[in-house]
């Protein structure tokens, strides 16, 4: 199994879930390391898995992997959406051009092929309203970040269409759960908390996200890739749906400190609403059940984690936020 961005948040993840449910499979993970990987999210599971440094653009290294792999599954992207605000071209560059060398090989050698993306794709739904997105709800992103991920999602529908490439796809609400990079909103708050500074709430925080733990996730992507329609796309989601002033607000109960101690900053522009995955396709074909379905406890679990783990959040912590100062947030 050839692991594309295994040293990110959920490529890590899966790394980790994988080892300890899936040992019948051989691991190669391709990251390049950009300022979101760490091989230090791998440094448990290192003896057991390859890792090969390297760039999803450098098709004759993604030709070499691809050929010596049965199948892969496809992490690797720019992933933040703050950042795809101030700079898109790297995620034109890794999220679009990107998947297109990956399918290329694959095409060329037929093998299996997972590509993992998310629910922004759809663009976002009204707050006050009980929509959801459906696999069949037309694609409407909203920032670079998912204007670059539905294009890969319609390269890999046209590559399996035309092609016939073994695909699938999975769109996922928010992860949360260890490893996830200080720019992301949970660890952001949560890291915040442990230096001493006030959580940042964007806008009132009327913002709703859909949580998910990130264990989850890649549960259900081992479904998809043991039992998922060829050509077929997933929703993933918890059904557990939270506006942000509401999280802000349970993590500082769990950290022990007042329920105002944060401070709201400069909205983000464009920001989408509300995100909802109706999940009964994944749900009712291959039998995913959310395990994590205690919000609370997954929060307080993931708090634990950052506060017993500092050495590996803590080297990236200051430049993270100084890059927010910039952008005013
Ligand atoms: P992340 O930013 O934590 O990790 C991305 C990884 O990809 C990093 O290790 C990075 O070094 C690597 N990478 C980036 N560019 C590369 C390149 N050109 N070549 C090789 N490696 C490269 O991201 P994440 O949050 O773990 O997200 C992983 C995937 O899941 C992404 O495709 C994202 O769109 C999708 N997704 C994320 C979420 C979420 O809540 N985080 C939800 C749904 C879907
Ligand atoms: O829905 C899936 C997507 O979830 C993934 O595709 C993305 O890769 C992932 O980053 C995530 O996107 P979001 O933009 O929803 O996540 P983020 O953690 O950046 O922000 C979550 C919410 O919190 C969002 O409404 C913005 C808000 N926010 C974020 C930060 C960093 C704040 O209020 N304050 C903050 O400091």
């Amino acid at each position: 199994m050839l692991v594309t961005g295994g040293a990110g948040f959920i490529g890590a993840n899966f790394v980790h879930y994988t080892t300890q449910r899936h040992p019948e499979f051989e691991i190669t993970v391709l990251d390049a390391l950009t300022y979101a990987g760490d091989e230090a999210s791998l440094a448990p599971v290192r003896d057991l898995v390859r890792f090969v440094h390297g760039d999803i653009c450098d098709a004759d290294l993604v030709e070499r992997e691809v050929a010596g792999t049965d199948v892969v599954v496809h992490f690797a992207a720019e992933s933040h959406v703050d950042n795809s605000l101030h700079d898109p071209a790297p995620f034109v560059r890794t999220n679009l051009m990107g998947t297109f060398t990956l399918l290329e090989a694959v095409r060329r050698h037929g093998k299996r092929f997972h590509h993992i993306s998310t629910d922004e794709v759809f663009g976002d739904l009204p707050i006050d309203s009980d929509e959801q997105f459906h696999e069949e709800t037309p694609y409407d992103p909203s920032s670079p970040y998912s204007a670059t991920k539905a294009g890969s999602d319609m390269l890999v529908r046209a590559w399996a269409r035309s092609y016939g490439v073994a695909a699938t796809i999975s769109n996922c609400a928010n992860n949360y759960g260890p490893y996830q990079h200080v720019e992301k909103f949970i660890p952001r708050q949560i890291t915040n908390v442990l230096v001493g500074a006030m959580p940042k709430l964007y806008g009132e925080g009327r913002n709703v996200r859909e949580w998910t733990h990130v264990d989850d996730h890649n549960a259900a992507v081992h479904l998809i890739l043991a039992k998922g329609r060829i050509g077929e796309t997933y929703l993933i989601g918890s059904g557990d749906e939270r506006g942000n002033l509401e999280i802000t607000r349970l993590l500082l109960e769990l950290m022990g400190r007042g329920a105002d101690d944060f401070e709201h900053v400069a909205d983000r522009p464009g920001h989408d609403l509300r995100y909802s995955n109706d999940t009964t396709k994944i749900r009712g074909e291959l039998g995913w059940v959310p395990q994590y379905a205690d919000f609370r406890a997954g929060l307080a679990a993931t708090i634990a984690w950052y506060r017993e783990n500092e050495w590996w959040w803590k080297p990236r912590k200051e430049a993270t936020e100084r890059r927010y100062r910039e952008l005013g947030r």
